[in-house]
């Protein structure tokens, strides 16, 4: 296992929380697909499903911001935009065959998501106006 999920980097928002959970599950499937031996057959449409499943969770993320007026919005959507930046470009590397998904990349994505997630992620949460669902009207 690469990422151990840390129950002191939840957010205390029951579905932000089940989507790290899943973006930690994903990263440890990829780290799985890269180990089985089966030459990485399994690693595009697992990290498709990374990149898909955390534009999803982004998008919640920030709606869930605006809703509750949390502080720092601009800073963690720009975080937001340089990680999807960032998945974008490994995809496509990987898809030309000019790059490998790395474990060098997954453990970089891995130490990305847990500071963000416990750093950024938690500071969001802190003391929002409203704590409603993340999923909004
Ligand atoms: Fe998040
Ligand atoms: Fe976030």
């Amino acid at each position: 296992m690469l990422f151990v999920w840390d129950d002191t980097c939840k957010t205390g928002i029951v579905e932000i929380d089940q989507d790290h959970k899943g973006l930690v599950n994903l990263i440890n499937d990829l780290y799985e697909a890269m180990q089985d031996g089966s030459g990485g057959a399994l690693l595009l449409p697992i990290f498709s499903a990374l990149k898909h499943y955390t534009e999803m969770h982004f998008a919640k993320e920030e709606r869930y911001m605006l809703r509750c007026d949390a502080p720092d919005q601009e800073k963690h959507i720009q975080e937001h935009e340089l990680m999807v930046a960032k998945l974008a470009d490994l995809e496509k590397r990987h898809r030309n065959g000019e790059a490998a998904i790395s474990l060098q990349a997954l453990t970089f994505l891995r130490d990305w998501l847990k500071n963000h997630i416990c750093v950024v992620d938690k500071a969001m949460t802190a003391q929002p106006k409203d704590k409603g669902n993340a999923q909004g009207e």
